[in-house]
C-alpha cells in the first residue's frame, strides 16, 4: 500500500517514513501541500493514502484536504492535528476527511488508524459494489421463477402425458438448482470470492439454455433454429454468468415477439478464424428497438415493458465485459434484432468434435 505523508518538518518525516516503512508500506514523502498535489496528479505511482499535518507554511492540511476532494471523492485522508482543535475537526469532517489523529502520538496508534481507514475503505467498496450487485442477482433470479411458473402451467395442461410432465419437472428441478447458485452468489456477495473460471463449450450451454426456456417458447408459439458450428467452441470464462448472458437475450427475443404474426428465433454459433473469436447471435423477428431506445436499452432500468425490470441486458454488457468480449445489437423496427456477443476464441489441443469441417 502507497501512503504520502505531507510535513514541513523533516525531522517527524523521517521518523514517520522509517516506522511506516518498517510496517510494510511504501513511503513518499511532501514537505508542503503544493508537492503533496503534483504528486498526487503527476506521481510515479498511485497513493492509496495521504497523512497530512494540518499547520504547514503555504496551503495547511485543510486546502490541502479541500484541493484533494474537488477530483477525488474516495481516496483517504488522515489529518494529523495539535490537541483540542475541535473547529478544525467538524471544518474537516465536513470536507469528508477520513480520520484524526492528535499530535503526539505513537506509531502504535498511528498504525491502527491506518488499520480502521482501510477497513472501512473496504467496507464502503464491498457496499457500494452490492448495492448494484442485488438487484441484478434479484432480476436473475425471476427469470428462473418465469421459467417454473412457465413449467407448471403447462404441466397442469399436460397432467395426462406423464412424458412431458416428467420433462417439466425436470425443467423446475434445474431452474431450482440455478436459483440455488444465485442465492450462494448473494450470500458470498462482497467477499472477495472468486468465480471459477474454465473453457466453456458454447454449444452445450447454448443447448442448456434453450432447454431451459424451450417450454415457454412452446407456450408463446416461438419456432427456434439453430445453426451451431460444427467443432467444438470454447471461451474462457465463468460457465454460470455466460448462461446467464444468453438467456437474458433469448428473453428478450422472446418478449419481442409477443403478438407478431411471424415468431421466429435464431441462435448462431460461430468461429471467425480472421478475428479468432466466437460469436453467438440471437435473431428474432420481433418488433424491433428504435433508435431513440437504441442508446438506452444498456442503461440498468431502462425497458419499454410493462412488467420489465429493465436489468436485462445490463446483466448482458456486465458479463461480456468481464469476458473481454463485446456485444453488438441491430434492429430494424417491425423486422426484428440480433444480439451477437462475441468472445476471444480460446483453442485447446483437442477441439475436434469428430465431424470434419
Ligand atoms: N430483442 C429485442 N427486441 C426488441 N427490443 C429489445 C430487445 N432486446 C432488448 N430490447 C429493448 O431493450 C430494453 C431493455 O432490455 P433489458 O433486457 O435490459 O430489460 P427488460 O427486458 O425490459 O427487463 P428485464 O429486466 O426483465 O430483462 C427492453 O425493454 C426493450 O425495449
Ligand atoms: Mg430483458
Amino acid at each position: 500500500m502507497n501512503i504520502l505523508v505531507v510535513d514541513d518538518e523533516a525531522e517527524q518525516l523521517n521518523s514517520l517514513r522509517v516506522g511506516l516503512k518498517s510496517w510494510g508500506f511504501k513511503v513518499f514523502e511532501a514537505l508542503n501541500a503544493e508537492d503533496a498535489l503534483k504528486h498526487l496528479n503527476h506521481g510515479p505511482e498511485k497513493i492509496d493514502i495521504v497523512i497530512t499535518d494540518y499547520v504547514m507554511p503555504g496551503m495547511n492540511g485543510m486546502e490541502l484536504l479541500k484541493k484533494i476532494r474537488e477530483k477525488n471523492n474516495t481516496l483517504p485522508v488522515i489529518l494529523m492535528t495539535a490537541y483540542g482543535e475541535k473547529d478544525l475537526v467538524i471544518d474537516a469532517l465536513r470536507n469528508s476527511c477520513n480520520s484524526f489523529i492528535e499530535k503526539p502520538f505513537t506509531l502504535d496508534q498511528l498504525l491502527k488508524e491506518i488499520d480502521r481507514v482501510i477497513f472501512s475503505m473496504h467496507q464502503n467498496i464491498n457496499s457500494r459494489q452490492l448495492d448494484g450487485l442485488i438487484p441484478k442477482l434479484v432480476h436473475q433470479i425471476n427469470n428462473y421463477l418465469f421459467c417454473i411458473s412457465g413449467n407448471v402451467e403447462l404441466a397442469i395442461y399436460d397432467l395426462d402425458n406423464t412424458e412431458a410432465i416428467k420433462k417439466h419437472f425436470s425443467n423446475i428441478i434445474e431452474a431450482t438448482k440455478k436459483i440455488q447458485s444465485i442465492n450462494r452468489k448473494i450470500l458470498t456477495a462482497g467477499k472477495g470470492t472468486e468465480d471459477k473460471v474454465e473453457m466453456v463449450e458454447i454449444r452445450e450451454l447454448l443447448h442448456d439454455c434453450i432447454k431451459m426456456f424451450e417450454d415457454l417458447m412452446t407456450l408463446k408459439g416461438v419456432s427456434m433454429e439453430k445453426d451451431l458450428n460444427r467443432r467444438y467452441l470454447y471461451v474462457s470464462g465463468n460457465r454460470f454468468e455466460l448462461e446467464q448472458l444468453f438467456e437474458n437475450l433469448i428473453l428478450n427475443a422472446i418478449d419481442s415477439m409477443d403478438g407478431r404474426l411471424e415468431k421466429q428465433l435464431r441462435i448462431t454459433a460461430k468461429f471467425d478464424q480472421h478475428t479468432s473469436s466466437s460469436s453467438v447471435s440471437i435473431e428474432d423477428t420481433g418488433c424491433g428497438i428504435t433508435n431513440e431506445s437504441m442508446n438506452k436499452i444498456f442503461t440498468s432500468y431502462f425497458t419499454s415493458k410493462k412488467k420489465g425490470a429493465g436489468l436485462g441486458l445490463s446483466v448482458v454488457k456486465d458479463i461480456v465485459e468481464k469476458h473481454k468480449g463485446e456485444i453488438k445489437v441491430k434492429s430494424q423496427i417491425g423486422k426484428g434484432t440480433t444480439s451477437k456477443a462475441v468472445f476471444p476464441a480460446v483453442r485447446p489441443e483437442s477441439t475436434q468434435s469428430g465431424c470434419s469441417n
